[in-house]
């Protein structure tokens, strides 16, 4: 499984252009294709989500040109698709699915629509049972009230009003209230239930009057389309930046000082999700707002836990329960039911992931309950993401708290292809200092010195293929059985503490160091797996205020975001004189040219191996130690760190 490995965050600050609603470009999609005339559509998001729509609409006849630059040019059909049957896949797109359903059974045709697996699972059945009233030919290919659908050419009789369920999903009655302008008659929709998520509708009903049908509205209850309603092309229309997107930001703004500023959204926005800053600033956070820009820093004292009715904002709410493990005091978000039929369910996939970290969590059918703890553990198998774009970005929020690593972060291109490359350009990580080198090189005690004077933990990484090799060799495992050490790396019980290292709990001591270990470890780091293994283990060193890590892929692997790369080195002759006096000086035999001949084979075995060989790389400065005193090593290091922190 692909993943991602986000160091320890130390703050957020900067600006952020927003994509394109995700809600706002599919609805002007699809009614700039059911419209009379070319519509040119501006700032269009681009994701899989609208990739389907925009495959599906040319799939029907529509013309659908790129004009470059998020550009299109849809040409409108006049609510007459031109490809009368065809077989549409529309991945876990619901905003393509939905209102796709309602306005192919009700122009006529034969059509098939089918989705991912999970879109296979996400209810339809209240839309279907609309349509079937005003006399469309709906069959379920799968389960009953489940898609894959097969829509039939049928006569349709608009009689009394149609009666809906607003208590599911609300994209129901925005499929059906954009369809209904294509019957030109006069067609009221009755909500049963109470309507959720309100502000999509309102989304719905500000898309549908630019371009040109006005909805009577009685409340939340009745809606009325009257005969003689057409869609007909505004000409051009921007798609405002994506309101829900704009919550990862300013809760990092919220979470880590800020000032962060999102722009496409303001005060003057359609969507709903806007109101997200309002929970935020109930949280203490202080929001501010222009007409179409956002932006949030953190409260002085820290983020307060809210308890909060989240209806209004389903999608955003998300953003509130993982902000919520940096807020004093337990979240409750409220009304929320809809989460379970989304891109997964979402409150058991929250829930789970947010237990993993060591968060405190109650679950109800429609609420979360969120206590944070102080500290937070970084799950070594990493935070699953369900296939769900907005588990991913929510729990990036996280890495404020640990380094942390989030499972198939691609799932993000639903709606934000670009989300992790925007989170790094305004946030700032915890640094890293690497250092690699060969064997007996003076890189350990150069990297624990420099560690020590910045005040940054330190890591060995070398101590790692040390302990590997080690505690395969009391499990009777052969250093050249790949898969048996791979799984001795994968569960190494292993702390550091100061300058202890322990192993299932006993100190180690000097067992890693002696000449054995050295060769089982040069071994065992040539096992592709087993540095695999290890790669995480390494990573969450990468915390707050900062690292030194000394190795030999620190800089190219592991840690390839350093604020400083260092290939520390020495002659060979050097350093077998310094390893043979630091093995007298520990009481152990030694002979040195026996030394040399060893240290030339493990720095060709560790600059031969085909994984993450020993190397400078590029962005490495040479730091070579044949004539220079450790202090001296240690002082050009820290001069080197403040040149590249400055
Ligand atoms: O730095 P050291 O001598 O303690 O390292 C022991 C072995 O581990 C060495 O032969 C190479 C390997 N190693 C590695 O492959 N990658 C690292 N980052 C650190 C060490």
């Amino acid at each position: 499984m692909e993943f991602l490995d986000l160091p320890q965050l130390l703050s957020a600050a900067g600006t952020v252009r927003l994509p394109g609603s995700k809600s706002i470009s599919n609805r002007v999609l699809l009614l700039a294709a059911l419209a009379d005339g070319e519509t040119e559509v501006r700032d269009l998001l681009a994701s899989d989500d609208t990739s389907r729509m925009l495959e599906a609409l040319q799939a029907l006849g529509v013309g659908v040109t790129a004009l470059g630059q998020e550009a299109w040019l849809i040409k409108g059909c006049g609510g007459k698709f031109p490809v009368r049957q065809a077989e549409l896949f529309l991945g876990n797109a619901g905003t393509a699915f939905r209102p796709l359903t309602a306005a192919l059974a009700l122009a006529g045709g034969d059509y098939v629509l089918k989705g991912v697996a999970r879109m296979h699972e996400r209810p339809i059945g209240d839309l279907v049972d609309g349509l079937r009233q005003l006399g469309a030919d709906v069959t379920y290919l799968g389960n009953e009230g489940y898609p894959p659908l097969h829509l039939k050419p049928a006569s349709i009789r608009p009689e009394g009003a149609v009666k809906v369920r607003g208590d599911v999903s609300s994209q129901f009655l925005t499929g059906l209230l954009m369809a209904l302008p294509l019957l030109g008659e006069t067609v009221a929709v009755d909500v049963v239930g109470e309507l959720i998520s309100k502000p999509y509708i309102e989304i719905t009903l500000a898309t549908m009057a630019r371009f040109g049908v006005v909805v009577e509205r009685e409340g939340w209850q009745r809606f009325t389309v009257r005969a003689g309603s057409r869609y007909v092309s505004p000409g051009t229309v921007y798609v405002e930046g994506d309101a829900s997107s704009a919550s990862y930001f300013l809760a990092l703004g919220a979470i880590g000082g800020g000032p962060l500023r999102v722009e496409g959204v303001g005060r003057d926005s359609i969507q709903g999700d806007v109101k997200f800053a309002e929970a935020l600033a109930a949280m203490g956070a202080e929001i501010e707002m222009g007409p179409n820009w956002m932006e949030a820093r953190a409260p002085q004292g820290g983020l307060l836990a809210v308890d909060l009715d989240c209806n209004h904002i389903p999608d955003a709410a998300m953003t509130l329960a993982t902000t919520a493990l940096f807020a004093k005091g337990v979240t409750t978000l409220r009304n929320i039911a809809s989460w379970r039929v989304k891109e997964t369910d979402r409150i058991a996939a929250m829930a789970a992931e947010l237990r993993k970290l060591g968060a405190e969590v109650e679950e109800g059918e429609d609420y979360l309950r969120v206590t944070p703890v102080t500290r937070l553990a970084s799950p070594p198998e990493g935070i699953d993401t369900y296939d769900d774009h907005r588990m991913a970005m929510c729990f990036s929020l996280a890495a404020f708290a640990t380094p942390l690593r989030i499972n198939d972060p691609k799932c993000v291109a639903k709606t934000f292809p670009d989300y992790f490359e925007r989170f790094a350009s305004v946030t700032r990580a915890a640094p890293v200092i690497a250092i690699d080198g060969p064997s007996a090189s003076g890189k350990g005690s150069v990297a624990a010195r420099v560690a020590t004077e910045l005040g940054f933990s330190y890591l060995d990484s070398g101590a790692l293929y040390r302990l590997t090799a080690l505690a395969a060799r009391r499990a009777e495992v052969d250093w050249a059985d790949e898969a048996g050490v791979a799984a001795i790396a994968a569960e190494l019980d292993v702390e550091f503490i100061g300058e202890d290292i322990l192993l299932g709990g006993i100190a180690v001591g000097d067992a890693i160091r002696t000449e054995e270990m050295s060769a089982g470890a040069s071994k065992v780091a040539a096992l592709p797996t087993v540095r695999e293994a290890l790669l995480f283990r390494q990573r969450v060193f990468n915390a707050a205020p900062g690292l030194v890590g000394d190795g030999r892929d620190m800089g190219s692997v592991v840690f390839p975001q350093a604020v400083l790369k260092v290939f520390l080195t020495a002659s060979a002759e050097v350093r077998a004189d310094r390893r043979y006096k630091q093995l007298i000086n520990k009481g152990f035999s030694a002979n040195l040219p026996d030394l040399l001949a060893d240290l030339r084979q493990r720095d060709e075995r560790d600059s031969q191996r085909s994984v993450a060989p020993l190397r400078q790389e590029a962005d490495a400065r040479l730091l070579d130690t044949s004539a220079l005193t450790i202090e001296e090593a240690v002082r050009q290091v820290l001069d080197w760190t403040a040149e590249a922190m400055k």
